[in-house]
């Protein structure tokens, strides 16, 4: 089996629990496509690129299902959930499709589809409960093994106007507290030293519990050292989690908070409900709670109604806020979305251009960002080997910046002080302090 995985982090670790799945199933993990007897295609439709890569992938299967008919290929994730009968209907080599709240039944299919010689069989139901939640992927599908991914809910009420995650992930749904505390008690018994809290919008987390409380019970698990999660919404980042910062040791001193514009007047277009002046509030107030800790965001381009002004605003925004990582798109309208229903004045060669400009600005403040650390000393958690150089391993510090330095296999997985000798463009150099 091979399975391919388009998007984010919740899509990976889809992916992870369906090799945990199917393995027990009896089904073996090859790199090769065309050795594989099931190939499942993981999808993701936030953006119309990822969505077009994913759909040319599941085209080029025709082949291998022609050379092959006994091959048996799956497709599933948020493309799946959008198209539903669709795919079938225009790839016809395909022999399932199941959307984002049918992970479970996966093996189920495939057996029929194996056994039975079913095919063309669609379930892109929705329902209240979301048995996947509770699947604890096996530590040998896990990358890197000492990293925990959790979904702790999925879904979203916000409907955000250019958003189509609300349409194919469904609406929020929180896994009870106690079911995440027994999964990270769970890794922590296997080794795992890092958790990854993952959500469409992890604040508004209602699981028995408020996000920070559950943050506080995991911050108590023994072997646990570092705790992340993603992803956060302005408009919901309360105080109590704030204060978190400054309370958790655990915590890592990282936000991901993706801002989408600079401009009040596109904030309200894209119906996000906060203002530029509440998200640059925000930033100061992290930092007020810890001065040590890195921004990361997202932010879109060339949204319809955007003008020259607007887009200057949300290059100001980039300049004060210096966000150490930065994910920037052009807008793409996305079917079903209210945005999509906007004419689009903005060509895609203005969309190109703006891109470019802020891209431009942020690779430098990136740099200069790193370059602050030159000469500082981290404690960096060892990730893994250097692919091109066995006598280097890198890791990750608090912040989420890669650092790389000589070290032997042995410290994957552990905790290591690194001076740091140079900044790259992306990642740090060091050594072993
Ligand atoms: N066009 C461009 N970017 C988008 N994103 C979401 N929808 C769209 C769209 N229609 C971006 C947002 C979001 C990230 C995951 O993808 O910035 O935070
Ligand atoms: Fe893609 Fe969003 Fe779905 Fe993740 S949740 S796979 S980013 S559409």
């Amino acid at each position: 089996m091979k399975i391919f995985t388009y998007g984010c982090q919740m899509n990976d670790l889809d992916s992870q629990k369906l090799y945990s799945l199917l393995y027990e199933s009896g089904w073996i993990p090859t790199e090769s496509t065309s050795e594989a007897d099931l190939i499942i295609i993981n999808t993701c439709s936030v953006r119309q690129k990822a969505y077009e890569k994913a759909m040319s992938n599941i085209g080029r299967l025709r082949k291998n299902k022609s050379r092959k008919n006994s091959l048996i290929i799956g497709v599933i994730g948020c493309a799946a959930q959008q198209e539903g009968k669709n795919l079938i209907e225009r790839f016809a080599h395909v022999d399932f499709v199941l959307g984002t709240h049918r992970l479970h039944s996966i093996p189920s299919i495939v057996d029929e589809v194996f056994l039975k010689k079913k095919t063309h069989v669609v379930d892109t139901g929705f329902s209240n409960y979301i048995p996947s939640m509770d699947i604890i992927p096996s530590p040998n599908f896990m990358q890197p093994p000492h990293r925990a991914y959790i979904n702790i809910m999925q879904g979203c009420n916000n409907y955000c106007s250019y958003c189509i995650v609300p349409f194919v992930r469904g609406p929020e749904i929180s896994r009870d507290y106690k079911d995440i505390l027994d999964e990270v008690k769970l890794h922590a018994s296997r080794g795992v030293k890092e958790v990854f809290l993952l959500g469409q919008n992890v604040n508004s987390y209602n699981g028995g519990i408020t996000f920070h409380e559950l943050l506080g019970m995991i911050n108590e698990v023994d072997g646990i050292e570092r705790i992340r999660f993603t992803t956060s919404h302005p408009k919901d980042m309360s105080d109590e989690l704030i204060e978190s910062f400054s309370r958790l040791v655990k915590l890592c001193p990282h936000v991901h908070l993706p801002f989408q514009s600079g401009s009040d007047r596109v904030l309200r277009y894209m119906n996000r409900h906060y203002t530029s002046e509440h998200y640059l509030g925000l930033i100061e107030k992290l930092k007020s709670k810890r001065k040590d800790i890195a921004f990361s965001s997202d932010v879109i381009v060339g949204f319809p109604l955007e003008e020259e002004a607007d887009f200057k605003k949300t290059l100001d925004l980039i300049k004060r806020v210096r966000f150490d990582v930065l994910f920037s798109f052009k807008y793409s309208s996305r079917p079903g979305t209210s945005a999509s229903r906007i004419p689009d004045h903005v060509p895609l060669e203005e969309k190109k251009r703006r891109l470019s400009i802020l891209q431009k600005i942020q690779k430098r403040i990136a740099r200069e960002n790193l370059e602050r650390w030159v000469g500082h000393i981290v404690e960096v958690l060892v990730d893994g080997t250097s692919k091109r150089d066995n006598s280097q391993v890198f890791g990750r510090t608090g912040q989420n910046v890669i650092v790389n330095f000589p070290g032997s296999p042995d410290l994957i997985g552990k905790s290591v002080r690194v001076r740091i000798t140079r900044a790259n463009p992306n990642t740090l150099t060091g050594e072993i302090a």
